[in-house]
């Protein structure tokens, strides 16, 4: 329909497999944090962190509009928008509700301490500019799982922010990854991340299965070199672990991310059963077959 939509991105541009249809808005180049030992995501020279010009960014949305897009869902990428004053956040969530009136749902990766410097006045009004989703990588509920992989988070960090999130109307989608904590922290890293999703209950979780395409050294230097990754039933029984702690009352739950051996999708705890029985099955069967071994390269 579009010969050319009229939006410039520094590539590499990340979102969600959920966000697949959504209109996308770099609002900021890189993450403000980028000290995650496990991601790649932004460490090309060119995705030095730096929020997008203001000016350029909002004729950008309004160029959007005078070509017609009429889109219902919009992300603002890159990899933490919120660390963004809420003055710019007023001002891009602003021009989005008034040039593109279509918009039922605008959302962002988010760390937990991008809200820090929110108050819930603040994340309430956002809530009414339109921002109703927030994607948290927590990766784990385990403290020194997540000190070991340079987080810059805590199981009560991360926990605080969801909450805060949550009393302030907006949903969550959690990140987990499977296999983090490699084979010496597996069941704590699997126990303590199931206690903050059921401490936090939130609307959306997905687990990813850790994947390099770029090395190791740098993740592994932060487990003293002793990190010991999961073979592929290591990594089912772990979620498995996962699952069967959780407690949530009506969580959607996806792994189905490219890096996953095994596809689950269900509701929780609707469906807890089935994918324990999934999980079970798995676990038989790659037992049977060492051919499928993960040796994860990319992401
Ligand atoms: C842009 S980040 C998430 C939002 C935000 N920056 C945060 O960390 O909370 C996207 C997600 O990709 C996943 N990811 C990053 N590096 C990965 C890797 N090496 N293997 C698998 N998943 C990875 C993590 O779950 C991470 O939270
Ligand atoms: S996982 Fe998120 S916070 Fe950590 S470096 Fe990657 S984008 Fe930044």
């Amino acid at each position: 329909m579009f010969d050319r939509l009229p939006l410039t991105y520094i590539e590499p541009l990340f979102r969600p497999p959920s966000e697949a249809r959504s209109l996308i808005f770099q609002v900021t180049n890189g993450c403000s944090w980028n000290r995650c030992t496990y991601c790649e995501m932004y460490t090309d020279p060119q995705k030095k962190f730096r929020p997008r010009p203001e000016a350029e960014l909002l004729a950008e949305i309004r160029r959007c509009a005078a070509q017609g897009l009429e889109p219902r869902r919009v992300f603002l990428a890159d990899g933490d928008a919120l660390v963004l004053s809420m003055r710019r956040l007023r001002n891009i969530l602003g021009e989005i509700k008034s040039s593109l009136p279509a918009v039922t749902r605008v959302s962002s990766y988010c760390l937990p301490s991008n809200l820090k410097n929110k108050s819930d006045d603040d994340l309430a009004e956002l809530v009414e500019l339109g921002l109703k989703l927030i994607y948290v990588g927590a990766e784990s509920g385990d403290d020194e799982v997540l000190q070991s992989v340079g987080k810059g988070e805590t199981l009560a960090s991360t926990a605080a922010a969801l909450r805060r999130a949550r009393r302030a109307g907006l949903r969550t989608s959690v990140m987990i990854l499977n296999g983090l904590g490699g084979r010496a922290m597996s069941q704590r890293h699997a126990l303590a991340s199931a206690r903050l999703a059921n401490e936090t209950q939130p609307d959306y979780l997905a687990t990813l299965v850790l994947t390099f395409y770029r090395g190791r050294e740098r993740f592994e230097a932060g487990f003293a070199n002793r990190f010991e990754e999961l073979d592929t039933v290591g990594l089912c029984r772990e979620m498995k672990t996962f699952i069967d702690a959780l407690e949530l009352d009506s969580t959607i739950f996806r792994s189905d991310h490219a890096s996953n051996h095994m596809v689950l999708r269900g509701v929780l705890g609707r469906d807890k059963r089935r994918l324990l029985e999934r999980i079970d099955e798995s676990i038989l069967y790659f037992g049977e077959h060492p051919e499928f071994e993960s040796g994860n390269s990319g992401y």
